[in-house]
């Protein structure tokens, strides 16, 4: 469900034609929804109303400013994987007590600054992450609230490269040295255990394999307990698939969250959510240009303003995003095959191949669907490009929340040693 459609011949986010935006802004851009971020929290939410839980947002999934501000309104936590997160949810006016934070390679300048602001959980995947945690946490007196990720050895079906739940993933701590592990974490000064985590994957639409992790983590808290663990929380990690093409059915988060109330039964604790995809995907596109149309013996390259640098999904993942014209196609237009690619000097910098579409010609505006998760936050100024330009939409108003850098602020944090001027 999304706030994108077209009105008057013309794609529109909300009220405003994306026309306008690309004409005010230039592209590649990408350009956010309100109304749509406002409804997936309030979804998830609404089916989570008769759970103890907290929906900490992953920041990873797009981390901009103005994002993390509109989430933190409605009421959002935040999961971070880094200091930079961290200051970024901070600055958006979430506050430390509902931010998590996970990630396998926490510096001690990350954790004595996540200390300092009071942080809900640290999500812990490692016997040298824990003692480090202590070491830190101990040096300035606090407690750590402490969860142990644990990798329950479950393969969660989605694509291997963003697969994180099986025992040879770096991810989690390893099944069998999880008791060992809270029993140290148990001794270990500086340290609070209070919660178990597991997230196995990205982009999970079917529910069995969450279901099973989530099982085996309830299985082992109540384990915990009896050795005198005092675990009070549950992080279910994020995951949930959303549709990126017409006919995708993911499960959506009612049935979601119907399996972790079966799932979690009478065990009394909070569900920390950590969604990221299914909060921020379809509320986002990135708009684009048409540069040139070029035949090949057996296809035509539709070439775009927009490469792999910008928007790395298809080149990581071989990822799907729907293309939409922002001029309303008219049903008269012939259908063609574009293999549709951006000016990258990398083979990879493919968006479709043999995609149909109405005919597109140079000048054509296009946009990217479901790109407002791992979009932007994925960008680099390979090639010398700079970084895309991001916007929200509100109702009929829109601002630049990152505006495009000028080169001479691309340039500015290399310098040249004294031997070369
Ligand atoms: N929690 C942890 C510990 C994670 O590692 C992730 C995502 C999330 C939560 C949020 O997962 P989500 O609800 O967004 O599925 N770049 C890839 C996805 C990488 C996911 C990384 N971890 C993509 O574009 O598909």
């Amino acid at each position: 469900m999304h706030h994108f459609h077209y009105r008057d011949e013309e794609l529109h986010c909300e009220e405003v034609p994306l026309r306008a935006i690309a004409e005010a802004v230039g592209t590649p851009c990408y350009v956010y929804s309100t109304a749509t971020m406002t409804r997936h929290v309030r979804v998830i939410a609404e089916a989570f109303t008769d759970i103890a839980s907290l929906i900490a947002y992953s920041v990873k999934a797009n981390g901009n400013l103005a994002v993390l501000a509109t989430l933190a309104r409605l009421g959002c936590g935040a999961d971070v994987v880094s200091g930079g997160e961290l200051k970024r949810a901070r600055a958006a006016g979430i506050a430390g007590e509902r931010i998590v934070f996970s990630g396998v390679g926490k510096t001690r300048d990350d954790m004595a600054l996540a200390l300092s602001e009071g942080i809900h959980q640290f999500n812990v995947e490692s016997a040298g992450e824990l003692r480090a945690l202590s070491q830190v946490a101990s040096a300035m007196g606090r407690d750590a609230p402490v969860a142990l990720r644990v990798n329950p050895d479950v393969a969660a079906g989605g694509h291997p490269n963003i697969s994180t739940g099986k025992s040879g993933d770096k991810f989690g701590v390893p099944w069998h040295e999880t008791r060992d592990l809270y029993a140290l974490a148990a001794q270990l000064p500086g340290i609070h255990v209070s919660g178990v985590d597991v997230h196995i994957g990205s982009q999970i639409g079917d529910l069995a394999p969450m279901r099973a992790a989530f099982e085996k983590t309830v299985d082992l808290t109540r384990e915990l307990r009896e050795r005198g663990h005092p675990i009070t929380r549950i992080d279910v990690g994020g995951g949930l698939a959303i549709p990126y093409r017409d006919g995708d059915t993911p499960a959506p988060p009612s049935a979601y969250a119907g399996m972790i109330r079966e799932v979690v039964g009478d065990l009394d604790v909070e569900v920390i959510l950590e969604p990221g995809r299914v909060i921020m995907g379809n509320a986002g596109v990135m708009l684009s240009q048409a540069l040139y149309l070029k035949d090949a013996p057996d296809r035509t390259f539709l070439i775009l303003d927009a490469g792999m640098n910008d928007l790395m999904r298809p080149a990581l993942y071989e990822a799907h995003h729907d293309v939409w014209p922002l001029a309303a196609p008219r049903a008269d237009t012939a259908l063609k095959s574009y293999d549709i690619v951006g000016p990258i000097c990398e083979s990879t910098d493919k968006f479709a191949a043999r995609r149909e579409m109405r005919e597109v010609r140079p000048g054509d505006r296009l946009a990217f669907m479901s790109a407002g998760a791992y979009g932007a936050v994925l960008s680099s100024q390979y090639n010398a490009r700079p970084l895309v330009a991001e916007i929200l939409v509100d109702g009929d108003r829109f601002d630049i929340v990152r505006r495009r850098p000028i080169f001479e602020e691309m340039l500015q944090l290399e310098d040249l040693p004294d031997w070369l001027t």
